[in-house]
């Protein structure tokens, strides 16, 4: 469903006049399936979280194609690239990203205000899901009464909340002790069983790249299919 050909990106570093270009993405090619599980893996400053701006269309990659169940999202403008996002993608970052002022409840609804949605069809939509993900308890809660487990369950009910077939992970367990990794990485598990979810997830961390179908490995700027028993 996601497939990506030939992508490169390069930054521009220095000083005006002594400019020069870093390549951090050099010609990616790899495919994501509808329903999978796919990690990407890779040292800190390998380019993953490049990569991943990248995919969502929030960076526009110096040459490369990127096509979404067949429609090319590379040359989207910055409008059509925002639309394609609320419909088709949802977010989980690695320091949940809360909005602070908002209490949990809220946090999820704000992707269905954004859409327009109105307010009985919304409430009832987030009420339903804070209980599947085990949050009806926390609901009225502000992300600083939240441990980190619960913040990222909160964020990755507001990834849900649009019913997207894909979410991005970046890091979603690098905040997290390892018990807390555990029960989002098999939170990550049940929603991709029950509800057909694809995921996309970024880490640096070995094990939790194995806890995907498949494993992308990020060395130099490119991407190979590979397992854990490949050096880094
Ligand atoms: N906006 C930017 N300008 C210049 N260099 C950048 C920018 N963003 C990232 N980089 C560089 O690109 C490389 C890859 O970064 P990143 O994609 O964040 O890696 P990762 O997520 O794997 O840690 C790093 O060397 C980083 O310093
Ligand atoms: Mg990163």
């Amino acid at each position: 469903m996601i497939s990506v050909k030939e992508l490169s990106h390069s930054f521009k570093i220095g000083k005006k006049g002594k400019e020069k270009r870093i390549p951090v993405l050099k010609g990616l090619t790899f495919e994501v399936a509808d329903g999978e599980i796919v990690s990407i893996v890779g040292r800190s400053g390998s380019g993953k979280s490049t990569l991943l701006h990248i995919m969502a269309g929030f960076l526009t990659p110096d040459s490369g194609e990127i096509h979404v169940n067949g429609v090319e999202t590379s040359s989207f403008t910055e409008v059509e690239s925002a639309k394609f996002r609320l419909d088709n993608y949802g977010f989980v970052f690695q320091n949940f990203q809360l909005m602070p002022g908002l209490n949990a409840f809220e946090n999820v609804e704000l992707p269905l205000k954004l859409k327009g949605i109105d307010k009985s069809e919304r409430r009832k939509k987030v009420r339903d899901l804070m209980k599947s993900v085990g949050l009806a308890e926390v609901q009225d809660h502000y992300p600083n009464e939240l441990s980190g487990g619960q913040q990222q369950r909160v964020s990755i009910a507001r990834a849900l909340i649009t019913d997207p077939p894909i979410i991005f992970a970046d890091e979603p367990t690098g905040s997290l002790d390892s018990e807390t990794e555990q029960d989002v990485l098999l939170l990550i598990q049940s929603l991709n069983k029950t509800r057909g979810i694809t995921f996309v997830i970024i880490t640096h961390d070995d094990e939790v790249a194995q806890t995907a179908d498949r494993v992308y490995r990020m060395r130099d700027g490119e991407l190979s299919e590979g397992g854990m028993h490949d050096a880094i």
